[in-house]
């Protein structure tokens, strides 16, 4: 058995209601650039996530569509692993949270967490479907604001006003699908105690090394007081049976959180690791989540309790990004910018998206923004112009005199091994989520090899008076591109692939193949590497 520490990494899951969409894309862009990285440096890591498959949304669509919810759950997953796998996202596992492992998982860690003394039982009022024999949520009710009396407000605040009420408080209540009126009705809940766990997540949210805004924010929510948090939802639901409890069943995110535990066990299983050494307390190995602002709460402090309520071991870090907005604005359907990742391979490439996004990516939390011509121009001017071109420009020479061969010195090895010592800050900059800056980075190193060459002008030697100089040269050029392709090779996993067939040797696997130049090799004709994104192309 592997001696070296378990590195887990994991993303958010989609909700199983709908495609894999570009804000989706970024968080598994992001995570997937980390581990690649990682993986390349020989670490033992591995990558999950899955599909979050149950709750209200998921059941009413289903209605809608009038399927079997597990049917519909199933098509979805294909798509989803379908659409990851397009943009070159590996995850070791993708998991789906609706399977038999995960229930016995989320009911056995509940029942501990209820012998522990951390679950309350608490009679509540919620609006009732009469009609419909339905409890329903805030988001799935209206009704008149019982402030400024404003009809056709949602049931937690009113667009009006501001006023922030609870949905029972709503004059005329009604559900937003069928329009019919709605009752209020008591009903038993089942709720975690939160609050019991202050001290334990302030303990760690101090000993990780999270963000500032992330330990600000989670800070902030514990001072203003933790309430209890209710983890049931009545009959009729799509989700897990809570044990001991008639027609109850767990909400959703808590058989969500518990699926990253239930994911780790499928994967473990497969690759021999070992679960509880995994999951104790004390782990040495290590677990890092990626996730978006708008779900902070239900890890850094939900998720985090749990683990504490159930004797597991914590993260060693949450990265929380920001959001993608499309030219400033939201994305939502209905102000047609919702772009869907199948919707952009229709015209685009997945490692262009993967680029662009690295050249805006940090550890910060501000939200990214895609613009159009800001995408075309950075892929055309940065990837073809600059990149690919080293590759293009030198090849010519290599084909037409040398018959592919590479020369068996450099022309200048100081150049390349300033390249070489770039990898030192480069590391660092992959590690610490600044891709952005690797991205600036390459590209600089990718101006000074293009001046190199210029320098050396090979279209100006005459390749008979000059021939070994000439060879030097263009090889040199090419191993400038050969490092360049490792540096980006997490970020551009499709085009260091074919640069590996290009150069007959696949030094994209390794970092360390930026040490050994290729001499004496022979590489393959130059072909297309990638295209020009045409001005008229539109998302
Ligand atoms: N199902 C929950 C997560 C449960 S994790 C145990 C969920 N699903 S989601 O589909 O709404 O979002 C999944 C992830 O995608 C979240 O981290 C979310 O922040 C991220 N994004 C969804 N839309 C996004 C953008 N427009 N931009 C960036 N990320 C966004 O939340
Ligand atoms: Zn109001």
């Amino acid at each position: 058995m592997c001696t070296k520490k378990v590195i887990l990494v994991t993303c958010a899951f989609p909700y199983s209601n709908g495609p894999i969409h570009l804000g989706h894309l970024l968080e598994h862009i992001q995570a997937d650039i980390w581990v690649r990285y990682r993986k390349m440096q020989g670490e033992n890591i591995f990558f999950i996530s899955s599909d979050d498959s149950h709750g209200a949304p998921i059941m009413i669509r289903a209605k809608k569509l009038k399927m079997d919810p597990i049917k519909m759950i199933q098509e979805i997953h294909k798509e989803h692993k379908e659409d990851f796998s397009r943009f070159s996202i590996v995850h070791d596992f993708y998991d789906s949270t609706h399977h038999s492992e995960n229930k016995k998982l989320s009911q056995k860690l509940y029942l501990l967490l209820k012998r522990n003394g951390y679950i309350k039982n608490k009679v509540i009022f919620q609006l009732y479907d009469v009609e419909n024999k339905l409890f329903l949520p805030d988001r799935f009710v209206k009704g008149s604001c019982p402030q400024c009396k404003s009809k056709d407000q949602y049931g937690d605040n009113c667009e009006v006003c501001g006023a922030i009420y609870n949905s029972i408080e709503l004059i005329q209540p009604y559900s937003i699908f069928s329009k019919s009126p709605l009752k209020i009705k008591k009903t038993k809940h089942m709720f975690f105690d939160l609050s019991y766990f202050q001290k334990d997540i302030l303990n760690w949210i101090n000993r990780v090394p999270i963000s500032r805004s992330v330990k600000k924010k989670s800070i902030e929510w514990i001072l203003q007081g933790l309430k209890d948090w209710d983890i049931t939802r009545d009959n009729p639901y799509f989700g897990f049976k809570i044990p001991e409890e008639k027609k109850k069943y767990f909400y959703v995110w808590l058989d969500a959180t518990v699926g990253y535990i239930a994911a780790s066990q499928n994967l473990f299983r497969k690759r021999k690791i070992d679960f509880e050494n995994f999951w104790k307390k004390d782990s040495e190995d290590l677990l890092f989540q990626f996730i978006g602002k708008d779900i902070m709460y239900f890890h850094t402090l939900f998720w985090t309790a749990i683990l504490e309520g159930i004797e597991y071991r914590k993260p060693n870090n949450i990265f929380v990004h920001g959001h993608l907005i499309i030219d400033g604005k939201k994305m939502s359907k209905s102000k047609k910018n919702f772009i869907t990742a199948k919707s952009y391979l229709n015209n685009f490439n997945s490692d262009h998206l993967r680029y662009y996004y690295a050249s805006k990516l940090s550890s910060k939390l501000n939200d990214i923004n895609f613009n159009l011509s800001d995408f075309v121009n950075k892929i055309n001017s940065e990837i073809v112009n600059k990149i690919v071109n080293l590759a293009s420009r030198n090849a010519s020479f290599i084909k037409k005199h040398f018959d592919n061969e590479l020369s068996e010195q450099l022309d200048s090895s100081i150049i390349y091994q300033k390249f070489v010592m770039e990898s030192k800050n480069i590391k660092k900059l992959f590690l610490s989520l600044n891709f952005c800056s690797v991205v600036r980075r390459v590209s600089f190193l990718a101006d000074v090899a293009n001046k190199y060459v210029e320098s050396r002008s090979p279209w100006k030697i005459d390749h008979k008076l000059e021939h070994r100089r000439l060879h030097k040269i263009c090889s040199t050029g090419i191993n400038l591109f050969k490092i360049l392709m490792t540096y980006l090779s997490p970020i551009l996993p499709k085009l260091a692939e074919k640069s590996a067939k290009f150069l007959n040797y696949p030094f994209h696997t390794r970092w360390n193949s930026i040490e050994y130049p290729l001499l004496n090799h022979r590489i393959n004709d130059f072909e297309h590497l990638i295209k020009k994104i045409e001005n008229n192309k539109r998302l």
